[in-house]
């Protein structure tokens, strides 16, 4: 077997249920799961029918660029969202989610002619960026995102003679866990720094449509910061009470790399952009994605990916259709969310420490007593609450894991569900004596 099989790490959620073996939960208090990132609002139903309508694709092979209609779908979306033109000829590609092209992507870049080959990543992390460096014969490189940063990426940080390794950059905006929206400025710097070393940015945006404030789209593209200078408050918790979406972001559509591309005058050489309808339209199980950008590496990709055998079933290709053209329900998605963050912020707040996120829908929140496992196993023990320790979201880097003392808060279930898992959560705190 391939002996970088026993680099990668037991997954985030395998940790969880170690963590939790043999812990009984109160049996008095009803389950409330905030740990994993599934959207759980309902799948809207014109998505269902459009994949029951069009089950007789079953009967032939697609093919790995996927349909036109598709790619036109994607292409009009992007238009529509980043005020960007992509040629759905040769610069969108679907995948079968973000995951697995995130995944495949450093399969496809990664020269292993090379002697040492770096990959940058946030950290913490979204886990995937790490396996794929390891299994494509790369070194994961993070980059610690702490709450004294903003939780920015510190790219100025890193060793000036590491730079010639590096061939990839993970960037996730909005941000896994943090809820970090990257401003102009961010951008600036990550495509500088590819420009002068000559690596691929792969921008995952998967989070891009959970956002807090309608916002007008299009023109240029809809999003944030406006001013292209930098934002370096952009961190900085907000004076209480705090609101969603108060950060870099102002709360409105996230600014993608495609729209800061544009804004800066740049082409979208060694760019590519990933998103999702995963969490856009509550589709987790219909695995549609599409990558998008520099057509030399979506050329590239497209060739990887057809002997990888990843091609998109056409009934997952016509529901996909179907929920691009659509805004409606992803507003209502938001909707739901937004609901669920103004309840539980401010039951929350003095009792955890965390910054209202630009976007996404995590809390990442400071745990008192600073050991992040032990919190949550003794809250699933007694409030039978899940949150996600931080810790497990990241690795030791410089000597820190930037996760620790954190949980992710998923605010994934119901109103209800969630206001009374931030209820139990602020009792547990404040009766709590094993932390
Ligand atoms: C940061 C990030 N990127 C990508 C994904 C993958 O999503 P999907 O494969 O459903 O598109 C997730 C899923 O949770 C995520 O959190």
């Amino acid at each position: 077997m391939n002996p970088r099989l026993n680099q990668l790490q037991p997954y985030p959620f395998q940790r969880l249920r170690d963590l939790f073996a043999g812990v009984a939960p109160n049996p008095d208090l009803r389950a409330v799961n905030l740990s994993i990132g599934e959207p759980r609002h309902a799948t809207p139903e014109f998505i269902k029918e459009a994949l029951t309508a069009n089950l007789q694709g079953l009967s032939s092979y697609p093919i790995t660029q996927g349909s036109e209609d598709l790619r036109e779908a994607i292409s009009n979306w992007s238009r529509m969202r980043y005020g960007v033109d992509l040629d759905p000829a040769n610069q969108i590609l679907p995948v079968n989610g973000s995951r697995e092209a995130l995944f495949a992507f450093a399969q496809a870049v990664i020269d292993p002619s090379k002697h040492v080959k770096r990959v940058l990543a946030p950290n913490p992390f979204y886990q995937i960026y790490e396996g794929a460096a390891l299994l494509a014969g790369a070194k994961p490189y993070f980059l610690n995102t702490l709450p004294e940063n903003g939780f920015r990426c510190d790219f100025a940080a890193i060793p000036e003679d590491l730079w010639e390794t590096v061939q990839l950059a993970y960037v996730c905006s909005p941000g896994n866990p943090t809820g970090r929206v990257m401003s102009l400025a961010d951008w600036r710097e990550v495509f500088d720094l590819a420009d002068r070393h000559g690596f691929v940015i792969a921008s995952d945006e998967c989070y891009s449509e959970i956002y807090f404030h309608e916002g007008a789209l299009a023109e240029g593209g809809a999003g944030a910061p406006r001013s292209g200078e930098a934002t370096p408050e952009s961190g900085a918790a907000p004076a209480a009470p705090q609101t969603v979406g108060s950060r870099a972001s102002g709360g409105g559509p996230p600014l993608g790399a495609l729209t800061a591309a544009k804004e800066l005058g740049r082409d979208l050489h060694n760019l590519v952009v990933f998103n999702s309808l995963s969490k856009r339209s509550n589709v987790p199980g219909l695995r549609s994605g599409f990558v998008a950008g520099d057509a030399e590496l979506i050329r590239q990709f497209l060739l990887y990916r057809t002997y990888h055998g990843s091609a998109m079933n056409p009934a997952v290709q016509a529901a996909s259709v179907a929920a691009w053209r659509d805004e409606g329900h992803v507003q209502e998605n938001r909707r739901q969310y937004r609901e669920k963050f103004a309840a539980v912020m401010p039951i929350l707040q003095g009792t955890l420490e965390f910054d209202a996120p630009d976007a996404a829908f995590y809390l990442w929140a400071k745990v008192p007593g600073a050991d992040d496992t032990v919190f949550a196993r003794e809250l699933y023990r007694e409030k039978h609450v899940t949150v996600l320790p931080g810790s497990y979201l990241a690795r030791e880097a410089k000597g820190v894991n930037p996760g620790k003392g954190f949980i992710r808060i998923a605010l994934v279930d119901g109103l209800e569900q969630c206001v009374e898992a931030a209820q139990q959560i602020v009792e547990f705190v404040e009766t709590g004596t094993t932390h």
